[in-house]
């Protein structure tokens, strides 16, 4: 049995933490984590450095909107070969993170090190491991903990996932369209627009409706965390309390005033995806979602606000028919929205011009591993 006082030693100890997020969203999730209250907060290539203890891991995992997963840094080992690698792990204090019987799941990338068999580190990892905690092997239906490995220049960085899941899987998104965005690059594109929940948001090919079922949550402060399970909720220290205390605080700072939140799209079986979407999001009722094609779009929704799209990139369309769809967005955007903040994704800019209105790239981002722009009109 563990005591209280190793427990509250858990809880206290601040470590190096780390948000991991698509290209082109750090700077927005370190403003989220700012807002957060954390310390030591440092944008980087990948993600963002920050420091805290459980309750600031357990409050990124709740409250980040941007962040694809939340690791601890766990050690750094300079090894060069395997028994070097086993003995230093051997001493590690594996206990604070994982149960005895865990087995290891082991993600390892090497650049410029003698180590290089990414299977054998992983085993030397795992053997190490359960050596540690006293087990002789892993539980054949025990629990598994993800470990990240970089090792660089014989330099071994050993982190922890806390996440579980990734964090763009709310929970609500079950029915999805042909190309859905994940729902963290919807809201960093949001926040990225300056977008605070307080003008409307209108999408006119709005699919399974991402941007707006993440404006919604956005524009309510609910946070998109508190439906899930997440990883840290199966190590040996975690505090249920804290995690309840930080879900009733979340419901306290919730609001009850959205701005009209507009869809459309040509596809109707889309629309009834996005609406079970909402549903179980919790928002259905912020959400106003019509069946037009671009064409039909002839008058405003509502009073002027941003409006955002992500149209299809092309891969089960002719040239011609992308062409169109552009225009068409070009259309709606300078005839129907003239007054309005207007920005769109595009995977090129040549196809992006193609909406005939002055544009600036906002951001280079990445959707489903295709590089794509974030186009402002000017
Ligand atoms: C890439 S998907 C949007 C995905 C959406 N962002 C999501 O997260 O689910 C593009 C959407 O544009 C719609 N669309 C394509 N051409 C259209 C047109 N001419 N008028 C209206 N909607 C159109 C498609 O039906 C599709 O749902």
């Amino acid at each position: 049995m563990r005591s209280q006082i190793e427990d509250l030693e858990v809880k206290k100890q601040v470590e190096q933490l780390f948000a991991a997020t698509a290209p082109g969203l750090e700077g927005v999730c370190a403003a989220e984590l700012t807002a957060l209250g954390m310390a030591g907060v440092k944008a980087v290539a990948g993600g963002v450095e920050f420091c805290g203890a459980l309750r600031e891991l357990y409050l990124a995992n709740l409250w980040l909107r941007t962040a694809s997963r939340v690791v601890v840094r766990f050690s750094e080992l300079r090894c060069r070969d395997f028994p070097t690698l086993y003995r230093k792990a051997l001493q590690l204090p594996w206990g604070r993170y994982v149960k005895p019987g865990t087995r290891l799941q082991v993600r390892a990338t090497c650049r410029r090190s003698r180590l290089q068999h990414t299977e054998r580190i992983a085993e030397t990892l795992q053997k190490a491991m359960t050596r540690a905690l006293g087990a002789t092997t892993p539980e054949e239906n025990g629990p598994t903990q993800l470990l990240i490995v970089s090792l660089e220049d014989d330099l071994c960085r050993l982190s922890f996932d806390s996440s579980g899941e990734l964090l763009h899987r709310r929970g609500y998104r079950q029915d999805v369209g042909a190309a859905p965005l994940r729902e963290t690059l919807a809201a960093g594109i949001l926040m990225l627009l300056g977008w605070q929940g307080d003008q409307p948001l209108f999408d006119p090919m709005c699919g399974s409706g991402t941007f707006l079922i993440e404006g919604a949550l956005l524009a309510l402060k609910r946070p998109p965390g508190a439906g899930r399970e997440f990883a840290f909720m199966g190590w040996p220290h975690y505090r249920q309390g804290l995690w309840k205390a930080l879900l009733l605080e979340a419901a306290k700072q919730g609001r009850d005033v959205c701005p009209i939140l507009t869809g459309a799209d040509r596809d109707a079986d889309v629309l009834d995806a996005a609406r079970r979407n909402a549903q179980r999001a919790g928002v259905a009722e912020y959400l106003s979602l019509q069946p037009l094609e671009l064409s039909q779009q002839t008058s405003s929704p509502s009073a002027p606000g941003l409006a955002l799209s992500n149209p299809p990139y092309g891969a089960r369309l002719g040239r011609g028919e992308l062409d169109d769809i552009y225009r068409g967005l070009g259309r709606v955007y300078r005839q129907v929205l003239p007054g309005w903040q207007r920005a769109f994704l595009c995977p090129e800019p040549r196809l992006a011009k193609t909406v005939g209105l002055p544009l600036a790239q906002t951001a280079h981002l990445q959707n489903g591993g295709i590089r794509v722009g974030l186009f402002a009109v000017k």
